[in-house]
């Protein structure tokens, strides 16, 4: 147990926290509820009315950490702080397991006469008086509390966060802010990504040159990674948290329930170690911490003694600041293709009779994972230590996609749900081009609330091995404070939602009510919550008749949304948008949310661009794949071209394939322009053709070719118009050759590339 005085001190940040948290509570009580949403609640219709008479009763065992968060929380809003009332209180706190069976788990009643909350264990009780926070409302100086019942437990036991503080480094003060609002959303781990290729942001004492040349780099990449060439901004980056930072994290996480993991990746992502013990690397460098985003090729050596020694002596000192069960060991993105030509890791799979690197990478995980276990720990790895056979007792972190949970359920070893595609917080959750630069992908908050960690591949028996979800928050966008946060919030909001609330009570409108209520007290918190999830979202479906159709949304209640076709600013005077319409003709279409007079969000914008191709029929020899529309094609002729957002849905990505498309006219008819929209973005593994041809036919049996193409200079997207001989034609044929496989020296060399095309456009 902590000592009242220096609890009280180390919550002086969740005290100014409460009394920001205080002043939005009066504003909107209708829709004020809980999220994440409890298990069960019901509404009594009593009122329970705080005065400075009412006590709180503390049952045995009750941690003083709870009355504390509680009573500066309470005196914030009130004015006064509610007295220890032992048995007597009109606010009775209690652990009981036997009346409440679930871990984490509580009930809370409030009646008119008396508030009660019994806690499973500490965390219950915790988690009770946070839900009692969310309701506490404050009217004419007095506070209530509608009455209700409330039973409630978690679906899931692991409910994380992650933070990559290597690309960006978070000062201690931003951390403690965070976690004290994962703990109102009632999430319990926070997963620390503290070291990795652009900085080593831990203290070994053991290995001084970790804190003067591996927590720095030289510079730092300006823009997106894709951008070429790459520019730097010259300026030294870094910082680390020294060993008595990391314990006061610790603790004050661990005072709200929250389990803190550190990450100590390895044998990947090393660049930062390296810069300072390059004989620990496979060709003992010189290395230099990186300055820009990706993956690299040298990493730790797995022939080396010293590598062992070096990651042993590290966590040695690591270990006694994270009284966590588990510790993750990365494991992600290893490279081995330095480890192909090194002596000395050649050696050890020869010695130790593996087949190739892959089992070099499993020899790795499992000699680290051994060392682990010696000391009383778990390893979690994230889904590439699955590759050369799982070390015994890991835990699998799914990425890549669920395929890594999904197979570590079924071997019987815990897993937690991560995949990127769902619970990326660094990716886009709007596609606005004003949207501030971020990872890659799209992750909008409806996405990340409605992912389900339990897929229908597994049985029930399998299921239980998934024990929860985390949202990774990594940092190579979030250069500050505001942008990470930005990007974190509401999205954990959601995370929260996904491991706290049982399936059946999973409500997207009923939660983004919630959020509205909660949305203003993160703008008091000094939180800088992204409040975009009320903007329109489109869709451009192809109508009965083949043409170009438009469907506007948005998720606010009784919204109006007005537009405009011809570039002028939306109003209430423009058209107002009842139901889905054809676009008739080229140009821009404007929109915007209204709720009365007020506009919600940012001016939705879209240019089409009609010609005759549009709504054709198109045949693929090569089917694209991932994320870029596979099984359809109307986005190549629907007017609507790809942007630099490659995961916008335009774009149609071919891997390793050849692009070869032929559009049906419909009738043989002059043509005298052909184009396509080709993305290059060597930097996200998008190459250009290394042939591009257009061939028109009247019957689609006989071809000529009309026009082809070797080079693509521009960097991003290339728009190919190909102005031709006028010809009479129905089918046009275009084709692109794959790059194939990425050259040496590039970006993922030994990767396939994919081939990314938008529109055809015949005029
Ligand atoms: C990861 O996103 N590389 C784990
Ligand atoms: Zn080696």
């Amino acid at each position: 147990m902590i000592n009242t005085c220096t609890t009280v001190f180390k919550n002086i940040c969740y005290t100014l926290f409460l009394c920001l948290l205080m002043g939005g509570v009066h504003a909107q009580v209708k829709e004020q509820g809980i999220i994440p949403q409890p298990y069960r609640i019901q509404k009594t219709g009593d009122v329970f009315r705080f005065s400075p008479n009412v006590a709180i009763g503390v049952g045995d065992g009750i941690s003083t950490d709870n009355l504390i968060f509680f009573n500066q929380y309470f005196r914030s809003l009130a004015g006064y702080t509610l007295k220890n009332g032992k048995n007597t209180g009109a606010l009775q706190l209690r652990i009981d397991s036997v009346a409440v069976t679930q871990a984490e788990g509580y009930k809370l009643s409030v009646t008119s006469k008396q508030i009660s909350i019994i806690g499973h264990d500490q965390a219950g009780v915790f988690y009770g008086l946070q839900s009692l926070l969310q309701l506490l409302h404050k009217s004419n100086g007095k506070i209530t509390v509608q009455g209700c019942t409330i039973e409630d437990h978690p679906r899931f036991a692991y409910r994380g966060m992650h933070l990559d503080v290597s690309r960006h480094f978070f000062k201690v003060d931003a951390i403690k802010k965070w976690i004290d609002l994962l703990a109102l959303y009632k999430i319990n781990t926070f997963h620390w990504h503290l070291t990795d290729d652009q900085g080593w942001r831990i203290e070994i004492k053991k290995y001084p040159l970790l804190q003067s040349i591996s927590a720095y780099r030289d510079e730092t990449i300006i823009g997106h990674k894709k951008d070429s060439p790459h520019r730097f901004d010259g300026k030294r980056y870094g910082g680390y948290y020294t060993q008595e930072e990391v314990k006061a994290v610790v603790a004050y996480a661990t005072q709200r329930h929250i389990t803190i993991i550190p990450e100590i990746e390895m044998p990947g992502h090393a660049l930062a170690a390296l810069s300072a013990y390059p004989e620990l690397g496979c060709t003992g460098g010189p290395y230099k911490a990186a300055t820009y985003w990706g993956i690299f090729d040298d990493v730790y050596c797995a022939g080396n003694e010293q590598t062992f020694t070096f990651l042993q002596n590290v966590l040695d000192e690591v270990l006694p600041l994270f009284p966590s069960r588990y510790i993750h060991i990365g494991g992600d993105e290893c490279p081995k293709t330095k480890w192909k030509t090194c002596p000395k890791c050649q050696q050890r799979i020869k010695d130790e009779h593996l087949k190739d690197e892959h089992e070099l990478q499993s020899y790795f995980i499992g000699r680290m994972e051994k060392y682990l276990n010696s000391k009383g720990r778990q390893i979690i790895g994230w889904d590439e230590i699955l590759e050369g056979g799982l070390a015994p007792g890991a835990t699998v972190m799914s990425w890549t996609g669920e395929e890594g949970g999904i197979a570590a359920a079924k071997l019987h070893h815990n897993a937690i749900m991560t995949p990127e595609k769902y619970v990326y917080l660094d990716y886009y959750q709007s596609l606005y081009p004003s949207e501030p630069l971020a990872g890659g992908g799209y992750t909008p908050l409806s996405k990340v609330y409605n992912y389900e960690p339990i897929t229908k591949e597994l049985s029930d028996d399998e299921a239980k091995y998934i024990k929860g979800v985390q949202a990774n928050a990594w940092s190579e966008y979030l250069a500050s404070t505001a942008q990470a946060e930005h990007q974190i919030f509401p999205r954990i909001l959601a995370l929260s939602e996904i491991g706290w609330t049982t399936k059946g009570n999973k409500s997207y409108s009923n939660f983004l009510k919630r959020l509205r209520y909660e949305h203003p007290l993160l703008k008091q918190l000094n939180i800088n919550a992204a409040d975009t999830f009320d903007e329109i979202t489109d869709s451009v479906t192809e109508s009965a008749d083949y043409q170009v159709q438009l469907a506007l949304s948005s998720t606010l209640p009784n919204a109006q949304i007005y537009y405009t076709t011809n570039g002028t600013t939306p109003g209430l005077k423009s058209k107002k948008y009842n139901k889905p319409f054809i676009v008739t003709t080229s140009g821009q279409i404007k929109a915007a949310v209204f709720s009365g007079a007020k506009q919600i969000g940012r001016v939705y914008q879209k240019d089409f661009y009609l010609d005759k191709a549009i709504g054709k029929t198109v045949t693929l020899t090569n089917q694209p794949q991932g994320g870029y529309n596979p099984g359809n094609t109307f986005g190549l002729v629907n007017g609507v071209f790809g942007s630099k957002l490659y995961n916008d849905g335009q774009w149609y990505g071919f891997n390793g394939d050849d692009l070869e498309a032929v559009v049906d006219l419909g009738k043989v008819q002059p043509v005298s322009q052909l184009g396509i929209n080709i993305l290059k973005y060597h930097w996200q593994k998008m190459w250009e053709p290394t042939l591009l041809t257009f061939e028109t036919s009247t019957d689609g049996k006989n071809y000529t070719e009309v026009y082809r193409q070797t080079t693509f200079n521009d960097n991003g997207i290339n728009a190919v118009r190909a102005n031709i001989k006028a010809t009479q034609a129905r089918y046009i044929r275009v084709k692109g050759t794959n790059k194939g496989i990425i050259p040496p020296g590039e970006y993922i060399a030994g990767a396939k590339a994919w081939l990314m095309v938008d529109e055809l456009i015949v005029k």
